[in-house]
Protein backbone atom coordinates (compact mmCIF):
# COMPACT_ATOMS: atom_id res chain seq x y z
CA UNK A 1 0.00 0.00 0.00
CA UNK A 2 1.22 3.58 -0.88
CA UNK A 3 1.70 5.85 1.75
CA UNK A 4 -1.42 7.98 0.73
CA UNK A 5 -3.28 5.47 0.19
CA UNK A 6 -2.40 3.78 3.69
CA UNK A 7 -3.26 7.48 5.15
CA UNK A 8 -7.03 7.51 3.79
CA UNK A 9 -7.76 3.79 4.81
CA UNK A 10 -6.57 4.62 8.36
CA UNK A 11 -8.86 8.35 7.85
CA UNK A 12 -11.83 6.06 7.23
CA UNK A 13 -10.74 3.90 10.39
CA UNK A 14 -10.93 7.19 12.41
CA UNK A 15 -14.59 7.92 10.90
CA UNK A 16 -15.50 3.93 12.41
CA UNK A 17 -13.74 4.38 15.29
CA UNK A 18 -16.69 7.38 15.81
CA UNK A 19 -19.30 4.62 17.31
CA UNK A 20 -16.44 2.82 19.13
CA UNK A 21 -17.54 0.78 22.56
CA UNK A 22 -15.12 -1.36 24.85
CA UNK A 23 -17.29 -4.00 26.55
CA UNK A 24 -17.01 -5.20 30.55
CA UNK A 25 -15.14 -8.09 29.37
CA UNK A 26 -12.69 -6.61 27.83
CA UNK A 27 -12.01 -4.05 30.71
CA UNK A 28 -11.64 -7.26 33.15
CA UNK A 29 -8.83 -8.21 30.19
CA UNK A 30 -7.08 -5.02 30.37
CA UNK A 31 -7.30 -4.88 33.91
CA UNK A 32 -5.73 -8.37 33.72
CA UNK A 33 -3.10 -7.82 31.55
CA UNK A 34 -2.01 -4.19 33.34
CA UNK A 35 -0.60 -2.89 36.53
CA UNK A 36 -2.89 -0.49 38.07
CA UNK A 37 -0.91 3.09 37.23
CA UNK A 38 -0.71 1.24 33.50
CA UNK A 39 -4.59 0.67 33.53
CA UNK A 40 -4.99 4.50 34.34
CA UNK A 41 -3.13 5.53 31.87
CA UNK A 42 -5.13 3.20 29.21
CA UNK A 43 -8.82 4.59 30.81
CA UNK A 44 -7.82 7.73 30.49
CA UNK A 45 -7.77 7.11 26.36
CA UNK A 46 -10.90 8.45 24.57
CA UNK A 47 -12.57 4.88 23.66
CA UNK A 48 -11.68 5.17 20.10
CA UNK A 49 -7.95 4.79 21.43
CA UNK A 50 -8.62 1.97 23.12
CA UNK A 51 -10.99 0.28 20.74
CA UNK A 52 -7.69 0.47 18.50
CA UNK A 53 -5.65 -0.70 21.58
CA UNK A 54 -7.41 -3.63 22.01
CA UNK A 55 -7.93 -4.44 18.01
CA UNK A 56 -4.29 -4.53 17.91
CA UNK A 57 -3.94 -6.74 21.05
CA UNK A 58 -6.31 -9.01 19.13
CA UNK A 59 -4.48 -9.25 16.19
CA UNK A 60 -1.84 -10.87 17.89
CA UNK A 61 -3.28 -13.04 19.73
CA UNK A 62 -5.21 -14.27 16.73
CA UNK A 63 -1.67 -14.93 15.30
CA UNK A 64 -0.28 -16.90 18.20
CA UNK A 65 1.67 -14.23 19.68
CA UNK A 66 1.33 -14.32 23.60
CA UNK A 67 4.88 -12.66 24.67
CA UNK A 68 3.73 -10.14 27.27
CA UNK A 69 5.83 -7.39 26.53
CA UNK A 70 4.16 -7.07 23.02
CA UNK A 71 0.82 -7.38 24.34
CA UNK A 72 1.45 -4.42 26.98
CA UNK A 73 2.70 -2.67 24.21
CA UNK A 74 -0.20 -3.54 22.16
CA UNK A 75 -2.86 -1.32 24.70
CA UNK A 76 -0.66 1.00 25.75
CA UNK A 77 1.24 2.24 22.60
CA UNK A 78 -0.89 5.17 22.06
CA UNK A 79 -1.39 6.23 25.74
CA UNK A 80 1.00 9.14 24.47
CA UNK A 81 -1.90 10.83 22.30
CA UNK A 82 -3.84 11.90 25.72
CA UNK A 83 -2.42 14.50 27.50
CA UNK A 84 -4.11 16.10 30.75
CA UNK A 85 -7.60 15.17 29.29
CA UNK A 86 -7.03 16.61 26.10
CA UNK A 87 -6.84 13.88 23.10
CA UNK A 88 -6.37 14.41 19.27
CA UNK A 89 -9.83 15.22 17.60
CA UNK A 90 -10.95 13.13 14.68
CA UNK A 91 -10.19 15.70 12.58
CA UNK A 92 -6.73 16.81 13.41
CA UNK A 93 -6.35 13.42 13.37
CA UNK A 94 -7.03 12.61 10.31
CA UNK A 95 -5.46 15.85 8.80
CA UNK A 96 -2.40 14.71 10.65
CA UNK A 97 -1.85 11.61 9.21
CA UNK A 98 -2.54 12.85 5.55
CA UNK A 99 0.00 15.77 6.34
CA UNK A 100 2.28 12.88 7.36
CA UNK A 101 2.10 10.88 4.40
CA UNK A 102 2.81 14.23 1.80
CA UNK A 103 5.32 15.38 4.21
CA UNK A 104 6.67 14.73 7.56
CA UNK A 105 8.06 18.15 7.40
CA UNK A 106 4.26 19.18 6.88
CA UNK A 107 3.00 17.89 10.47
CA UNK A 108 6.07 19.30 12.03
CA UNK A 109 5.14 22.82 10.25
CA UNK A 110 1.53 22.37 11.57
CA UNK A 111 2.29 21.65 15.30
CA UNK A 112 2.30 23.80 18.25
CA UNK A 113 3.31 22.85 21.79
CA UNK A 114 0.91 25.28 23.25
CA UNK A 115 -1.61 22.97 24.98
CA UNK A 116 -4.32 26.10 23.96
CA UNK A 117 -3.40 25.88 20.43
CA UNK A 118 -6.21 23.86 18.07
CA UNK A 119 -2.27 23.26 16.79
CA UNK A 120 -1.39 20.98 19.70
CA UNK A 121 -3.11 17.92 18.14
CA UNK A 122 -0.69 17.89 15.72
CA UNK A 123 1.78 18.13 18.37
CA UNK A 124 0.40 15.40 20.31
CA UNK A 125 0.52 13.17 17.17
CA UNK A 126 3.86 14.03 16.17
CA UNK A 127 4.78 13.33 19.47
CA UNK A 128 2.91 10.45 20.87
CA UNK A 129 6.07 7.93 20.83
CA UNK A 130 7.90 9.61 22.79
CA UNK A 131 5.43 10.64 24.99
CA UNK A 132 3.98 7.11 25.66
CA UNK A 133 7.26 6.07 26.48
CA UNK A 134 7.80 8.70 29.09
CA UNK A 135 4.55 7.93 30.52
CA UNK A 136 5.12 4.04 30.92
CA UNK A 137 8.61 5.14 32.49
CA UNK A 138 6.44 6.97 34.79
CA UNK A 139 4.37 4.29 35.18
CA UNK A 140 6.78 1.79 36.42
CA UNK A 141 6.71 -0.42 33.40
CA UNK A 142 9.21 -2.89 32.15
CA UNK A 143 11.49 -1.88 30.04
CA UNK A 144 10.86 -4.11 27.04
CA UNK A 145 7.58 -2.91 26.82
CA UNK A 146 9.04 0.58 26.64
CA UNK A 147 11.38 -0.57 23.92
CA UNK A 148 8.41 -1.69 21.62
CA UNK A 149 6.46 1.28 22.50
CA UNK A 150 8.85 3.46 21.75
CA UNK A 151 9.55 2.39 18.31
CA UNK A 152 6.15 1.21 17.21
CA UNK A 153 5.67 3.78 14.58
CA UNK A 154 8.56 2.84 12.30
CA UNK A 155 9.13 -0.90 13.75
CA UNK A 156 12.84 -0.40 14.11
CA UNK A 157 14.48 -2.73 15.90
CA UNK A 158 13.15 -6.67 17.05
CA UNK A 159 11.43 -8.61 15.42
CA UNK A 160 8.46 -8.23 17.89
CA UNK A 161 8.72 -4.50 17.06
CA UNK A 162 7.67 -4.89 13.71
CA UNK A 163 5.03 -7.51 14.02
CA UNK A 164 3.50 -4.49 17.03
CA UNK A 165 3.87 -1.84 13.91
CA UNK A 166 2.15 -4.61 11.47
CA UNK A 167 -0.87 -5.03 13.58
CA UNK A 168 -0.91 -1.31 14.22
CA UNK A 169 -0.89 -0.55 10.67
CA UNK A 170 -3.87 -3.07 10.29
CA UNK A 171 -5.98 -1.24 13.17
FE1 LIG B 1 0.98 5.35 17.39
FE1 LIG C 1 -1.70 2.81 17.21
Amino acid sequence: MGNLSRAVYRIRQFSDALHATVDSDETGLVRSVLTETEQDLFFRMPLADQRHSLDVFYSLVSRGHMERPLLKAALLHDVGKTANHRSIGVITRSLAVLANALSPRLTSLLSSSKESSWRYGFFLHRTHERRSAEMLQRAGTDEATITLVENHEHGAGSPLAKLLRQADEAN
